[in-house]
């Protein structure tokens, strides 16, 4: 008797099938994002992202109480205002400063992540401040400058009660300031999810249409990673796990299963997955509609994150997904 006949026998029933299943998806391994726009009553549709909306901070407040299950959510502001410098992106009244304080304040339990980062408030639409001389297409970042308004982002996003803050800008050194910043003003209890291997991925572009975050000159790939480097993320991530990141990132997922997989077995720290706006609308496209297609190639990709290593996902299908796992 081969060990194949005896798999194969306890796949032919649904009961025993699910005694040998490896991998299981919770309800509560999701992170849902929202992009957060200024106003009242609004829910305006992205596009290129069918099913996600802008949506006014009192909107958010009513599609979380909707929300049966959800847990945590990351939230992005969608800003017109932007200037060089990003300069909205600290202001205590800013747009993800509201929401967080708006969503704390009625959902006291629910985890609130905010992204840190400068993409979606400059007007040139990187992810950090630019050189006043930017003679070199490959280093136009002006790094301590970035690193200043990081931690300046961060703090006012804690202040606004922010459980956990996600810099995502791939700047060096942006957890160890971030986290100082937290601590010298007595944010010690405020964690740091960092995006610590986030690949110059052609996948990011639903999101760019989400918050108009193209970059308006050059690319990112100076900062983001290349993907055809695996052991440079796991050095990124060794990096931040020194400078205090208490759960590091892998982003995006889909394409990047072995680089989650590498970084699940080599450190002890939790393990997040950020299931990105193309791999979201990669299968609204394929499914067209079919709900059930929709939810079966959701529940198999996410199912293939979690099997990877991830400890839990963030994704725009977090909704979704609680009602298809209850
Ligand atoms: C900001 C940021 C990006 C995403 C999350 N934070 C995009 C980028 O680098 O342009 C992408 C998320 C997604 O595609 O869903 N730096």
């Amino acid at each position: 008797m081969s060990s194949g006949n005896l798999s194969r026998s306890i796949r032919r029933n649904r009961i025993t099938r699910d005694w040998i299943s490896q991998t299981e998806l919770r309800v509560k391994d999701f992170i849902l994002p929202y992009f957060v726009a200024e106003g009242e009553d609004i829910k305006r549709p992205i596009e290129s992202m069918p099913g996600v909306y802008h949506l006014s901070i009192d909107n958010v407040i009513k599609d979380i109480a909707e929300s049966e299950g959800l847990r945590a959510v990351l939230l992005f502001g969608v800003i017109d205002k932007k200037d060089e410098l990003g300069s909205e992106s600290y202001r205590a009244g800013g747009i993800v400063q509201k929401a967080a304080r708006a969503v704390k304040e009625k959902f006291s339990e629910l985890v609130v992540i905010t992204d840190v980062c400068l993409c979606g408030y400059t007007s040139h639409g990187h992810c950090g401040i630019i050189k006043a001389e930017r003679k070199n297409e490959n280093s136009f970042i002006d790094v301590r400058a970035t690193l200043k308004v990081l931690a300046r982002i961060a703090l006012s996003h804690a202040e606004a009660g922010a459980d956990l803050v996600a810099p995502s800008a791939m700047t060096d050194g942006q957890v160890g300031t971030i986290r100082e910043a937290l601590d010298k003003h007595g944010f010690t209890d405020t964690g740091i999810l960092a995006y610590s291997a986030k690949y110059a991925s052609n996948f990011y572009g639903p999101f760019r249409d989400a918050l108009n975050s193209a970059p308006r000159f050059g690319d990112r790939k100076a900062y983001q990673m290349d993907f055809r480097n695996p052991d440079e993320a796991l050095r990124e991530i060794e990096e931040d796990i020194s400078e205090g990141a208490d759960i590091v990132m892998i982003k995006p997922a889909l394409a990047y299963l072995d680089i989650l997989c590498r970084a699940k077995q080599k450190f002890n720290v939790p393990v997040a997955a950020y299931n990105v706006s193309g791999e979201y609308s990669m299968i609204k496209a394929m499914s067209g509609g079919d709900q059930e297609m929709e939810k079966n190639l959701a529940l198999e990709v996410l199912t293939s994150i979690k099997r990877a290593g991830a400890d839990f996902i963030i994704s725009y299908f977090g909704k979704e997904a609680a009602k298809w796992l209850k």
